[in-house]
């Protein structure tokens, strides 16, 4: 795979990674065959995957810690579009409900969805902050291109030209899913404010409820300052030739609002006449406000 490095895959107008993504795992994606015990974290790149990925996997350990302390992310909660996903699936504990991750479009997954009464779990953060968190993301990850400037970032994230397509069409394109698939909307911030409360509703919403002593054990093992010292969630254990640390770590800040140690107040001005633009029509409502 390390000649794909650089590859950009297009899939359905929207640039992806070709070091992960390939037609044929795209392919695999879409045309994948979900069970109606299966759950499926949706985000858009940046939102709080890693985080959700550690409470879903804590929410079904049965207080048996082994995985989480063990296996990476990536392989307990696999990503569908990925190339390892065939494989990695086959590895799942097969007495467990199936735990999967995407970053794709509803577009790509809802008529696959739509045979199921998969659990859909979607996780939005403000897109200020995701855009900031992406940026210092692309300078890590050797498979996204270096940034030229912050303000280049700014405009292609407005655009949804930049990788993983328009943060907007994502949110909107899955929110607008909500009557149709058995999904639960959770926020970045949310989980910030109150992350025993946002975990009871999920694993209400999981059918899979908590004693006190569980949601301890959850809160203890997916804490910032657990994550960022713990191997199989750091991305520690992915060589430096992917992912170099050096320049800025995986688990960078876990904030909220660090957008404001970013944007210009021009920068700001420009992000809010966008977001009321895109975002007017959506009937959707967020924990932070814009503009
Ligand atoms: P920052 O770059 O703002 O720090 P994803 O997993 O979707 O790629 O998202 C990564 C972002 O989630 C990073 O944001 C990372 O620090 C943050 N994150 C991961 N685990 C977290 C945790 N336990 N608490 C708070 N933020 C967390």
């Amino acid at each position: 795979m390390a000649e794909r490095m650089h590859t950009v895959e297009v899939f359905e107008g929207v640039r992806l990674p070709g070091f992960i993504c390939t037609p044929e795992s795209l392919q695999t994606a879409c045309s994948f065959q979900f069970q109606d015990s299966d759950v499926l974290l949706v985000t858009f790149p940046k939102s709080g995957t890693t985080w959700v990925q550690q409470v879903l996997s804590l929410i079904f350990c049965e207080g048996h810690l082994w995985p989480v302390l063990h296996l990476p992310n990536w392989s307990r909660v696999p990503w569908m579009e990925q190339v390892s996903f065939s494989h990695l699936l086959s590895q799942l504990d097969p007495t467990r409900p199936r735990l999967l991750t995407t970053h794709l479009r509803a577009t790509a997954l809802a008529p696959a969805l739509r045979k199921s009464k998969t659990r859909v779990v979607y996780v939005a953060r403000n897109p200020k902050d995701v855009l900031v968190s992406f940026y210092h993301f692309h300078r890590v990850a050797n498979f996204l291109p270096d940034p030229s400037s912050f303000e280049d970032f700014l405009d292609e994230f407005l655009k949804g030209t930049g990788f993983f397509g328009s943060w907007f069409d994502h949110v909107k394109g899955w929110l607008g899913l909500q009557q149709d698939l058995n999904m639960l909307l959770i926020t970045y911030e949310e989980l910030h404010q109150d992350l025993r409360g946002t975990i009871r509703k999920l694993s209400n919403f999981l059918q899979h409820p908590l004693g006190p002593a569980e949601e301890d054990l959850i809160l203890e093992h997916c804490s910032f300052s657990f994550m960022s010292q713990s191997s199989v969630v750091n991305y520690s254990l992915v060589s430096t030739h992917i992912m170099d640390q050096s320049r800025g770590k995986f688990l960078r800040k876990g904030v909220v609002g660090d957008w404001r140690e970013h944007f210009t107040p021009e920068q700001d001005e420009k992000f809010n006449a966008v977001y009321q633009a895109k975002m007017k029509d959506s009937g959707l409502q967020f924990p932070w406000t814009i503009g």
